[in-house]
């Protein structure tokens, strides 16, 4: 046991011969990265840097638009077949009621609707379709004067539309007249009756159909 009296124990000291220390790998330096070199300006400057100069989307984009309408174009044109091609025209038939309906004479009801003077003249009734011979103008009927007068060149008609005055060269024309199987009466203004008077042409007034028997 070890008392005060006792001599230090020596401390042998551990091995201190020096440790070889591996040198550790020296890192090499980084080059710094390169600067880019200048890039041109214009399309290669723009391609290479992956952007689309807008000059470039300008006209992709008006090529597009020329081939879409083009499609558009001819997809409407392939549905118009489905369409019929129907011209709409107004309807020249029309009833206009009974003879008693009218009085002796000349009768403007229809002239404004179906361009028509229902003309009643015992045992006769006939509608004169609203026509100057001329060139096409309408003309008034004036019952103060007992004529029709035409207002565009002075041309002038008896209450049977028959020209007496004016440049018109014949009388003015009558629509087709017919019962249906009720006594109402039928006028047909597609189909015209005509008197070529002065230039000895027929008379086509006195055709069935020009007239009905009152
Ligand atoms: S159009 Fe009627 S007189 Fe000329």
């Amino acid at each position: 046991m070890a008392t005060a009296d006792d001599p230090p124990a020596t401390v042998t000291p551990k091995s201190t011969a020096p440790v070889a220390e591996t040198p550790k790998p020296t890192p090499k330096p980084t080059p710094a990265p390169a600067k880019p070199a200048a890039t041109p300006a214009g399309k290669a400057g723009a391609a290479s840097a992956g952007v689309t100069p807008p000059i470039n989307k300008m006209r992709r984009r008006l090529i597009w638009s020329g081939v879409w309408g083009f499609i558009a174009a001819n997809f409407f044109m392939f549905l118009r077949f489905f369409f019929p091609r129907v011209l709409f025209e107004p309807n020249t038939v029309h009833n206009i009621g009974y003879a008693s309906d009218f009085d002796i004479g000349v009768n403007e009801k229809f002239k404004q609707a179906y361009r028509i003077w229902v003309v009643k003249e015992p045992p006769r009734l006939f509608c004169i379709f609203a026509r100057c011979t001329h060139l096409g103008c309408t003309p008034d009927w004036k019952p103060a004067e007992n004529k029709f007068k035409c207002p565009c060149h002075g041309s002038g008609y008896t209450p049977e539309g028959i020209n007496f005055e004016g440049p018109a060269p014949r009388p003015m024309d009558r629509a087709h007249i017919e019962k249906d199987a009720q006594g109402q009466i039928i006028v047909d203004t597609s189909r015209l009756y005509s008197w070529f008077k002065s230039q000895g042409g027929p008379d086509n007034f006195e055709d069935p159909g020009a007239f009905i028997t009152i």
